[in-house]
């Protein structure tokens, strides 16, 4: 998973029900949303390193980094919930 497999992005995109859907921006240093951070965890980032490693979030001031980890937590919880529908996970 290198730097050049993925592009980080701010602002919206289209929703095919409601037209356009914003995500929240997360790292507001290295402009990086919500949705990026998702993607990131899609692609096998699973650390707030990561996250690092591939757009920068984090890199500046440092106050996402517990936003970053709160949603690699939740894409963690939802690919468990996925692989293990039986199981739910109750934080
Ligand atoms: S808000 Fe992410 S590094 Fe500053």
């Amino acid at each position: 998973m290198g730097h050049q497999e993925f592009v980080c992005h701010l602002g919206t995109w289209a929703d095919a029900a409601s037209g356009v859907v914003s995500s929240m921006i997360v790292c507001q240093c290295l402009a990086t949303n919500e949705a990026a951070i998702r993607e990131i965890h899609a692609l096998g980032g699973t650390t707030v390193s990561d996250v690092y490693q591939h757009c920068g979030a984090g890199s500046d001031c440092a106050g996402c980094v517990a936003t970053i980890q709160a949603v690699l937590d939740q894409c963690a919880l939802a690919t468990l919930e996925d692989e293990h529908p039986r199981a739910r996970v109750r934080v």
